[in-house]
């Protein structure tokens, strides 16, 4: 009876929103400051959907290091969340996708007419044997290098183009009384400096074949890339295991630190959080010696089979895929619309430079945001890192990948 009143009430108002009702868990590692973004999509699926009820579950941790963990035994244990982030790339394809846990969303994106609207190399990071997974609902970008320009002019440096520059720098810096003018933070935040490392000191070409196999980890020239990031360690905080990003960006908004490599969703933490006004209370510049190269991530959300609110999920999902829905939350969250037609008067001055470079700069994959390596390789590269910071020793850490790439197949 109650259904049917909401189904003549839906049709009485011209929307058939009225008549969905049931649940939607999304599940994400948005949490608290990384929040506001979701919080305004959930707002809009609520204004379609007021008869939903929308469950935000989230579990904090920078990059969905906790969060990949918890869903990983509610998708072992058959308790999928409705929809869960996940980063485009192998990160989804690698794990539920090719256990078949996912299901195939070709039909969603023909309905809505996506395959022209997102990018066609996006479509291929989604896909697995010529069927679709997940929605993308941005673009962020991994090698970006922030500062406070004030601050800069006050120390008499510009933005470093090379690593090698960077390193003048620092003990430029250093002899002014900054101690640490590299601000760093746990963990998975130094395998994303390793990766802006990667990319300088390798080039595009030879950073990309680390994930194909064409270029193996203990060869020379990766080698080199531990040696580079060992010195551009010494330039860092030595607490940095015991921050999360978010503080790692304020202690160079304190002036404690002169830069921080993170990807552009600090933008989102230092315009929405912090109320700060791109080029003037902070500045950006690629990562060293990474100008003209877009190393790209995109968080995405798919649906598990088996779920219990499965058209809720699709409604989700159609939110999440349409203009309205990505210039909702991308100019909020630091990121760029997946979508080719977003409307960019809706962007602040940093990510309108971020969609020029996505169009023009050659793309690769991040490493740690799931990209171009499976879960299993990002995992274990937590323990190369372990390696590399308890003994500093490049060969034993560049002979570590190697052997978890073998061990996972990486590229085959
Ligand atoms: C990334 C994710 C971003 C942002 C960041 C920090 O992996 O793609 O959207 O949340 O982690 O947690």
């Amino acid at each position: 009876m109650k259904k049917l009143f909401l189904t003549l009430a839906a049709l009485a108002l011209g929307t058939a929103g009225l008549a969905q009702s049931g649940k939607l868990e999304i599940f994400s590692w948005w949490a608290g400051d990384e929040g506001p973004a979701l919080q305004a999509l959930i707002d809009l699926y609520k204004k379609r959907y007021p008869n939903v009820e929308v469950i935000n579950a989230t579990v904090t941790g920078g990059s969905g290091v906790n969060a990949r963990a918890v869903l990983k035994t509610r998708m072992l244990g058959g308790d999928p969340p409705d929809s869960f982030q996940v980063h485009a790339g192998q990160e989804l394809i690698g794990t539920w996708v090719v256990a078949d846990r996912m299901e195939d969303l070709t039909p969603l994106f023909n309905q809505e007419g996506w395959m022209t609207k997102f990018p066609k190399g996006l479509i291929d990071l989604l896909s697995y044997k010529g069927k679709i997974y997940s929605v993308p609902v941005n673009i962020h970008r991994s090698n970006v290098m922030w500062y406070v320009p004030a601050k800069l002019r006050e120390w008499g440096v510009q933005p470093p183009k090379t690593w090698a520059e960077f390193l003048t720098v620092c003990q430029t810096l250093k002899s002014k009384g900054l101690e640490a003018p590299l601000a760093l933070g746990e963990n998975w935040t130094q395998q994303h400096l390793w990766e802006s490392v990667a990319l300088g000191v390798l080039g595009a070409t030879d950073y990309a074949n680390l994930w194909t196999g064409k270029l193996r980890f203990n060869d020379p020239k990766a080698v080199a890339v531990w040696n580079t990031f060992g010195r551009v360690l010494d330039c860092a905080n030595k607490d940095a295991s015991g921050l999360s990003w978010q503080q790692a960006i304020d202690r160079v908004l304190e002036g404690r630190a002169a830069f921080n490599i993170m990807g552009d969703w600090a933008a989102g933490y230092m315009t929405t959080t912090k109320g700060l006004k791109p080029g003037e209370g902070f500045g950006w510049a690629p990562a060293p010696g990474t100008a003209g190269v877009f190393m790209m991530l995109s968080d995405s959300f798919g649906l598990p089979k088996g779920v219990k609110n499965r058209t809720n999920v699709l409604n989700w999902l159609r939110l999440l895929g349409s203009k309205e829905g990505q210039d909702t939350f991308n100019p909020l969250k630091g990121s760029i619309a997946a979508r080719t037609d977003s409307d960019p008067s809706k962007y602040n001055a940093y990510l309108q430079s971020a969609m020029r470079d996505w169009k023009s700069n050659r793309i690769v994959g991040s490493l740690v945001h799931g990209a171009v390596a499976p879960e299993s390789f990002m995992s274990q590269f937590g323990t190369v890192m372990e390696i590399y910071l308890s003994s500093r020793n490049a060969q034993a850490a560049a002979n570590a990948a190697q052997a978890i790439a073998t061990q996972v197949r990486l590229g085959q």
